[in-house]
């Protein structure tokens, strides 16, 4: 049979049922099943950081249904928050029908920065470009490794920007990374040519350093949803309303893209990457146009239907760093990507189905119902329900839009006298 990550009522079965699944479909062994379930241990932790007393545990939850590209993907989400998880599944439910995601990448081009202090700039942007593939050749002994595999210092550009103090030349080393995130290896090249930027130009560096505006390194998701599967013509133009108004507006672009990034942040955690540089490079990359915006957009097409995108700047790898830590193997695993690209690809189209899921739910319900369930389950588990209790009194607590453990109690109570 063919694999699909379609599982029906998966939210129903039990935990351990869902790891089973999971570890089906990914082909996870025991032991990886296992280093899932016991996650980051102390002595790892103590080789990742300083000062470490403890670690601090997210829930770990699997979003289901993901067609992307054709191919069927399991998405392990680090989050604390409510509801994420369940409105990426439902939102890449709505995206099958009409073929799920069509992802794409750039090439994995890092950006590094080399700030240049100097008398005369415009002769120092001179010097360092027409000396261009002497400064490449340097950068490029530094990352043997990265070479072998077709990546290195590509390129490099000198700009002049107008500071408080001057003019100042800001020298961009354009990095190919292939499967890393590639900060260290970025970092390492810039330290590394700035000596002999310093001969060229007479002018002296000082600060050598990645930029997390990775605006070479996109990656861009659409999709279409069918108007039938979101409930009609209505919900269509009221998700479009929705959009609009985040369009237009950075008060409700800025919650917008919060809400694509509930799925692209816990992913990229789950994957061991760098979420505040995927965070401040996706809200930088909002403002390029001179006026901060959505990174995802939203129309009708000709037969009515909803139509989104995403595009971001996506700096996440498959090797190196804390993707190499035993649980965010396993995620890997589970995702089954092969490139730092096709992670990002899977990860863009994760943030437009959050995006959508979330547009959906406001427009047409309002968000809270969706939030209220496990909030009405947590307080009839603290009233005391157990079992199939908590569903029961949950329910009936959000039918009655009456949450707090006193209605809870009485709705127990209630039941065992009558
Ligand atoms: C909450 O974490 C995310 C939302 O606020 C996103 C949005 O408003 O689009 C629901």
């Amino acid at each position: 049979m063919a694999k699909t990550s379609q599982v029906s009522g998966f939210y129903k079965l039990k935990r351990e049922e869902r790891l089973s699944k999971v570890a089906e479909f990914a082909g996870l062994t025991d032991q990886e099943a296992k280093t899932l379930e016991e996650g980051l241990g102390l002595e790892q932790a103590e080789k990742m950081v300083e000062n470490v007393v403890a670690t601090f545990r997210l829930p770990l939850g699997i979003a289901v249904n993901f067609l992307i590209n054709g191919k069927e993907y399991m998405i392990p989400m680090a989050t604390e928050e409510t509801s994420v998880v369940a409105a990426a599944s439902n939102a890449a439910k709505l995206c099958r029908p009409t073929g799920g995601f069509k992802a794409e990448s750039t090439e994995p081009i890092m950006t590094g920065q080399i700030q240049l202090l100097t008398k005369d700039a415009k002769k120092a942007k001179k010097a360092v470009e027409g000396n261009k593939n002497k400064i490449l050749e340097l950068a490029n002994t530094k990352d043997p490794r990265l070479i072998s595999l077709g990546g290195g210092a590509k390129d490099l550009e000198a700009r002049i920007i107008k500071t408080g103090k001057g003019d100042m030349v800001i020298i961009h080393l354009y990095v190919d990374v292939k499967d890393a995130m590639g900060a260290n290896a970025v970092n390492t090249m810039c330290e590394a040519v700035s000596h002999l930027i310093e001969e060229l130009t007479g002018g002296k560096t000082l600060l050598k350093i990645i930029s997390n505006l990775a605006d070479r390194r996109l990656a861009r998701s659409e999709v279409t949803v069918s108007k039938n599967e979101l409930g009609g013509l209505d919900v269509v133009d009221a998700i479009i309303d929705a959009y609009e108004f985040a369009a237009a507006d950075p008060y409700r672009a800025v919650t917008h893209n919060k809400g694509a990034m509930n799925g692209i942040t816990a992913a990229t955690i789950a994957t061991g990457n760098d979420s505040r540089a995927v965070e401040a490079g996706a809200h930088a990359y909002a403002a390029m146009k001179g006026r901060y915006t959505t990174i995802t957009s939203w129309e009708k097409d000709k037969n009515g239907n909803l139509h989104g995108k995403i595009e971001i700047p996506l700096a996440v790898g498959i090797v190196g760093g804390a993707t190499m830590n035993p649980s965010a193997r396993v995620n890997l695993k589970i995702l089954g990507v092969k490139t730092a690209k096709e992670l990002s690809e899977v990860i863009a189209s994760v943030g437009l189905a959050q995006n959508l899921a979330a547009l959906r739910a406001l427009s047409t319900e309002g968000i809270q119902r969706g939030h209220m369930s496990l909030h009405a389950k947590n307080i009839a588990m603290m009233a005391g329900a157990k079992g199939g209790d908590i569903d029961r009194v949950a329910e009936a607590m959000v039918m009655e839009r009456n949450i707090n453990v006193n209605r809870a109690k009485e709705i127990l109570e209630e039941k065992q006298h009558g």
